[in-house]
């Protein structure tokens, strides 16, 4: 296709899907923004945007030059800005951006850094971040496995671990019954070791994760165990008050007050997370009425919390620019994720897709930063650039962009409509969960407890004695 007039046509316009829900002020809008260096207004349009976005997330990562390590953006503090799960996020924006665009330029790259993070039990728990390492993180990188599934990213060799694999093996070990105990009446904690800082905390993105790819595998592979470990997880969200009665995901809460204390900050990648988990569910059930209700409740909640003016806002934060390095990343799992749902739950689209398309041509606006003058900021809504750059605030816009071509777009695969990624259901079994209790106590159950504690308490010296060893 070759490059469209500087004013969209009516032809241009109608070219793509999202068009034909437009409201006429959109195409107003497109007219005025039509001088900026970012263009989105026909589909060549947005594939050079976000190749040429797709080229300055890259900037960052240094993980393919030599003496560098595979698949990490820099960091984690105080080595550089970024933690572990980011990179897997970032892998993520770039396999939609090839399932979006099919340009496969960094195929191998993205393959590359995927396969290198999968430790040693392929489950995504590499040792390198165990001091940091909180379900979420894990989960990050396994809902991007998940997606390479879903989007029949190319498999990788037979001799290495396989995108779906990758995906059970995350969602077993969060299954495993060494991560769950009965403080505030179930649920995950956010930290995997016990030892770590967060162990006490059971938050709404770790269970997010969860229940994200339990839904997902349950559609993908049309098997119930899994649903019905995300039905549990939505249903424990729900009754301890992380998710309230209007849809509102608050960020977590500690087990020493029963989650009774819960931390009313509100983040849009839970939203995200729980809509493509919810529309996964809605699709499996067929349909269900209840989780049609959950999922349009879910949409309305999300397009007024975390959209202002059809613009993507990150409301605990954004005002007052008080976003941590994670939290500028937000944006781009809201507009990836919900795209996907609306392909999922086609129902919805009406409704997300203009708003997206408003959000994302605000995201573009934005980007006109130096030194090239198409630098991406964090804040969509004032039109200017606001000189908060990062690898999170340009996968956002990458992320927003890119999903523009949902249209032309196949919807994701099941193992039974076209998926060829190779799965496991024992994946991640003999993985280390660190809070497993040890296996059998052999002596009288006073003896027992004391065992135990001294075990724990080995285990504790053990991760505290690896963890001097690393730094
Ligand atoms: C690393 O990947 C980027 C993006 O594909 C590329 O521009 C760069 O040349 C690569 N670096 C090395 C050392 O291969
Ligand atoms: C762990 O860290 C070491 C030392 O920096 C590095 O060589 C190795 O590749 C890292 N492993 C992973 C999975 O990141
Ligand atoms: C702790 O919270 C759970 C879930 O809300 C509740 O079922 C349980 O009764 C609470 N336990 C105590 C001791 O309050
Ligand atoms: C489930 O997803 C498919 C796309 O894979 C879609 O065609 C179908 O309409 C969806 N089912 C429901 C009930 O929305
Ligand atoms: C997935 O599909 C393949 C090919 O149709 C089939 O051989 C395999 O048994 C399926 N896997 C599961 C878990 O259903
Ligand atoms: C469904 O998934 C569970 C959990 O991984 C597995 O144990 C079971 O064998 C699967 N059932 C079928 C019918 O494939």
């Amino acid at each position: 296709m070759s490059r469209m007039p500087t004013f969209p046509t009516a032809k241009t316009m109608a070219s793509s899907t999202l068009s034909r829900v437009l409201p006429m002020a959109l195409l107003l809008t497109g007219d005025i923004v039509s001088a900026q260096t970012y263009k989105i207004d026909s589909d060549s349009d947005i594939k050079s945007t976000a190749k040429s976005l797709a080229e300055n997330v890259l900037t960052y990562y240094h993980g393919n030059e030599s003496g560098q390590t595979p698949g990490i953006l820099p960091g984690p503090p105080p080595a550089g800005d970024y933690y572990w799960w980011e990179g897997g996020a970032l892998w993520g924006t770039l396999i939609d951006y090839w399932h979006y665009t099919g340009d496969d330029s960094y195929n191998d790259l993205i393959t590359q850094a995927m396969l290198w993070q999968v430790g040693p039990n392929k489950d995504y728990m590499p040792p390198n971040v165990t001091a940091s390492l909180g379900n979420d993180d894990q989960g990050f990188w396994g809902m991007s496995a998940m997606l390479a599934a879903e989007v029949n990213f190319p498999d990788p060799p037979s001799d290495q671990p396989q995108w779906l694999s990758l995906a059970q093996a995350v969602f077993n070990t969060q299954a495993d019954p060494g991560r769950h105990d009965d403080t505030c009446g179930g649920g995950l904690r956010w930290q995997i070791p016990f030892s770590n800082n967060g162990y006490d905390y059971k938050n709404s993105i770790a269970n997010g994760c969860f229940f994200n790819l339990g839904a997902r595998l349950a559609r993908y592979l049309d098997n119930q165990t899994y649903a019905d470990w995300a039905e549990k997880t939505w249903d424990w969200v729900t009754s301890v008050g992380l998710m309230d009665s209007d849809y509102r995901i608050y960020d977590g809460a500690h087990v020493e007050t029963n989650c009774t204390d819960i931390n009313k900050a509100q983040f849009s990648y839970n939203n995200a997370v729980y809509l493509l988990g919810a529309a996964h569910m809605y699709n499996y059930t067929n349909g269900d009425s209840k989780w049609e209700t959950r999922l349009n409740g879910l949409v309305d909640a999300t397009i007024r919390d975390f959209f202002k003016n059809n613009v993507a806002y990150e409301i605990s934060c954004e005002e007052h620019m008080t976003c941590t390095t994670d939290m500028l990343s937000f944006k781009g799992y809201l507009h990836r994720w919900m795209t996907t749902l609306t392909q999922i739950a086609p129902t919805t689209a009406t409704k997300i897709l203009p708003v997206l398309q408003k959000s994302a041509q605000a995201a573009v606006n934005q980007c006109t930063g130096p030194p090239d003058g198409k630098t991406c900021g964090f804040g969509w809504s004032s039109g200017t650039f606001d000189d908060s750059v990062g690898a999170g605030q340009t996968m956002n816009v990458l992320g927003a962009v890119s999903s523009l071509l949902v249209g032309s777009a196949k919807a994701p695969v099941t193992n039974s409509s076209g998926g060829t990624s190779a799965g496991n259901f024992n994946a991640g079994s003999g993985s280390n969960s660190f809070t497993n209790t040890p296996a059998p106590i052999t002596t009288g159950d006073k003896a027992g407890a004391g065992i135990l504690t001294a075990i724990v308490l080995a285990s504790a010296l053990g991760t505290f004695a690896w963890m001097s060893l690393g730094a």
